[in-house]
């Protein structure tokens, strides 16, 4: 799949890294050529050119990835050899074992790593405008206060695309008593904003709620439970092509509603985040699905 990435800062090096190390082709575009560019060289050069590690689990599970190369963004040039990017070709399985709560996750089973056994996937660095009319799906790692300006300039350009939105609106909470750290949000609805302003585009909420580092990290299974990923948007087949983006770094996509509910993913990451910044363990307010309820419907 092409993926276009505004941004090239710490949610572009942790998302964009991970799907190139998966097989994707990968654009980075930022304001300035220099910082797309460098991206692009260390996106390329920290792939590990026979194989990727990540916890399944179920024992370190590897996934193939390839020699990186770094091309400049040309629309006009052939696309390259499609990359293996879905669960068959790539060997990510669907897994609905009782370890998985019986949902299906994403297993990475053994592969060869044997990189000249599949082509190259090159990761990519050009304009904004160039780099949109490229992708297939655009996720947009810049700041909140960015959108306005981008979407002024692109927003017709997005006609069509799945755009990816991991933003937060972030302010630090000034009312907060002393000595703790909280924060409050800017604006309560930035996925609707986006689709306002990219009205084609099938917007989809995802991957705001955790740190970059995390997205970056191999980490995929904690006290049992496989890291999930909710997406929130109103176009199933964006849904479905966001929700295999996630399986792709070995996370669980979790379906949670249309974009009207993007909002409450939003207020629960500066919550969360809030929570973790003074030193509170927010996993700890949540009971497994199973103590959810007192009694099951
Ligand atoms: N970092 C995290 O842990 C994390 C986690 C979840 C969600 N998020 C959200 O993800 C988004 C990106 O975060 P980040 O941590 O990756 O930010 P970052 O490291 O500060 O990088 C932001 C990128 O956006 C670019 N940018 C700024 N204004 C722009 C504009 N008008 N047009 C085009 N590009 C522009 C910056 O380029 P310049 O160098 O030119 O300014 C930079 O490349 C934010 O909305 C953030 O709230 C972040």
């Amino acid at each position: 799949m092409r993926i276009g990435i505004i941004g090239a800062g710490a949610m572009a090096a942790a998302l964009g890294g991970g799907w190139a190390a998966a097989g994707h082709e990968v654009a980075i575009a930022a304001r300035s050529t220099d910082a797309a560019q460098a991206l692009a060289e260390r996106i390329s050069e920290s792939r590990d050119p026979a194989v990727r590690r990540l916890d399944t689990g179920r024992g370190a599970g590897t996934v193939a990835t390839h020699e990186g190369r770094l091309t400049q963004l040309d629309p006009s040039s052939e696309p390259v050899e499609p990359a293996p990017q879905r669960a068959d070709e790539t060997g990510v399985q669907p897994d609905t074992s009782s370890a998985a709560g019986g949902r299906p996750v994403a297993r990475i089973t053994e592969q060869s790593g044997d990189s000249g056994s599949v082509a190259p996937t090159p990761v990519r660095a050009g304009p904004i405008g160039l780099t949109i009319e490229w992708a297939e799906v655009v996720l947009m790692a810049v700041p909140v206060g960015a959108l306005a300006e981008l979407l002024r300039a692109h927003g017709t350009a997005l006609d069509g695309k799945v755009v990816i939105d991991c933003t937060n609106a972030f302010l630090p909470d000034e009312s907060a008593p002393d000595g703790t750290t909280a924060f409050v949000l800017s604006e309560d609805a930035v996925a609707e904003r986006i689709a306002a302003g990219a009205p084609k585009a099938h917007v989809v909420k995802a991957f705001n709620l955790l740190a970059a580092e995390v997205w970056a990290g191999t980490d995929r299974v904690f006290d049992g439970a496989r890291l999930a990923v909710p997406l929130c948007g109103d176009d199933p087949a964006a849904m479905r092509t966001v929700a295999a983006l996630a399986e792709d770094l070995a996370l669980q996509p979790f379906p949670a509603g249309g974009l009207h509910r993007a909002k409450y993913l939003e207020a629960t990451s500066v919550f969360a985040v809030g929570l973790w910044f003074a030193g509170a363990d927010a996993r700890a307010m949540l009971p497994p699905l199973s103590a959810a309820f007192a009694v099951e419907d």
